[in-house]
């Protein structure tokens, strides 16, 4: 039997590692039978040396078969969930879970918390008043059978290995690795249990992957993975130079979640929700073309059973479903400040990453992991990049409660937005598809 010790060696001198090494070396670390600085080394080596498509595969198999995978009755509702890489303002996943639901897909969404600069569905979801993300798996899957639809938080039994391998790769500066990164999102979405999935990955400025080609190259490696389990993949590569829609902070999201959920047009996040639903019925033969599925997804937000999935959503998992006909429940920062045009000309920049970490600053992010997010603070933008502006418009409100916090985030504003004289295009929202 090869010792851990040749095993690393062999990563870091570039040669490929056989099944029975991924195998042994990860159960072993998930069993503590090899230490951190092991899995540390180990770890480095693959940042370094990337992984082949075959050491792909049971790394990522290996660990989500390291916990339990979820199954569900067949009864003609395919089981399907979404996943975005993350970005500023991204709260597709709120109005899409239940929209997903309302054409007849189950959508059992296991989501995180922010990252960085990005926001996480579950503090969003965490801005409801009551609204519990912790259900336990037995309760999870009932709901998922009856509602068709529920939202919690990562669990210890789903991919426990990722949990040790994340909080590593945190401290360890191995965190950027596409297939660090694909095997831990993948091999978590697997074991929710679906059939098919819908991937967001996100490119630009507010991005992981800020650039196209490593956006894509993160795209194909997740993609591989799922196709390989024999699961239906539809990928997408969207933009992230922006923050996405009119607002960012978690009580505005729900709040624009709801609005797209009425029905309402909310620039970009309508069209992406109802994009991301298509590419889901198109992909299970539920619609023939896009356009199809497009506008069925679009039925079901203008007749109403999106938002009353939400709403029943909402008071099973111990929401107050009030905030629905009535977002002002929802935490309210206290005063505005408004950054305004300083010319007239067209909107041309607004910085996803600038407003993003100005976010964290007024205290709607975490700097440390035990952080408490305050759900009231956030961004509106009245002005979307490629709209005419006149000097002394609003361009971005903030939603603040602490003057020196609000100090602190207009620092990092500085420069994020820019105004050309000429017209300008407004960014391509799906800049590719696989
Ligand atoms: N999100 C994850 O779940 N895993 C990663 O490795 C990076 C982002």
């Amino acid at each position: 039997m090869r010792l851990f010790y040749d095993i690393i060696g062999d990563k870091r001198d570039g040669r490929e590692l056989s099944a029975d090494d991924i195998t042994r070396f990860l159960t072993g670390y998930l069993r503590d039978e090899l230490t951190d600085y092991q899995m540390s080394a180990l770890l480095m080596a693959v940042c370094i040396r990337g992984l082949t498509p075959a050491e792909l595969s049971v790394w990522a198999d290996t660990m989500l078969r390291s916990g339990q995978v979820l199954s569900f009755p067949d009864d003609g509702r395919p089981v399907v969930d979404k996943h975005s890489t993350g970005g500023v303002g991204d709260k597709i996943s709120i109005p899409l879970a239940p929209l997903l639901a309302a054409l007849g897909f189950r959508v059992p969404m296991i989501s995180g918390r922010g990252l960085g600069h990005t926001g996480g569905t579950l503090d969003k979801l965490e801005s409801i008043p009551g609204f519990r993300v912790g259900l336990d798996l037995d309760s999870f899957k009932r709901q998922i059978q009856e509602l068709g639809v529920s939202m919690i938080g990562q669990t210890a039994e789903i991919a426990p290995l990722d949990r040790r391998l994340y909080a590593l790769r945190d401290v360890t500066g191995t965190v950027e690795s596409v297939p660090l990164i694909a095997s831990s999102i993948m091999s978590k979405k697997l074991a929710e249990g679906i059939e098919g999935l819908l991937l967001d990955v996100k490119t630009g400025d507010g991005a992981f992957m800020r650039e196209m080609r490593d956006a894509k190259r993160l795209a194909r490696t997740m993609k591989a993975i799922g196709a390989r389990a024999g699961r239906k993949m539809a990928v997408l590569i969207t933009d992230m130079s922006e923050p996405l829609g009119r607002a960012a902070g978690h009580a505005h999201e729900i709040a624009e979640s709801i609005a797209v959920l009425r029905g309402e047009e909310v620039p970009q996040v309508t069209a992406l929700t109802v994009r991301q639903a298509a590419e889901l019925l198109v992909a299970f033969g539920r619609s023939k073309s896009r356009a199809a599925g497009e506008q069925e997804a679009r039925r079901r937000l203008f007749d109403g059973t999106a938002l009353a999935l939400f709403r029943r959503l909402v008071e099973r998992q111990g929401g107050d479903p009030r905030v629905i006909d009535d977002p002002s429940l929802l935490p309210q920062a206290p005063q505005v400040h408004e950054l305004t045009a300083v010319r007239d000309g067209h909107l041309s920049r607004v910085g996803a990453r600038a407003v993003g970490k100005a976010l964290v600053a007024l205290g709607g992010g975490r700097v440390r992991k035990e952080d408490a997010i305050d759900a009231a603070v956030g961004m509106t933008f009245p002005k979307k990049v490629g709209e005419p502006v006149v000097k002394g418009e609003p361009v971005i409100r903030i939603h603040y409660r602490d003057r020196a916090r609000l100090d602190a985030a207009l620092e990092l504003l500085t420069g994020a937005i820019e105004i050309a004289l000429r017209p300008v295009l407004p960014p391509e929202l799906v800049a590719g598809r696989l």
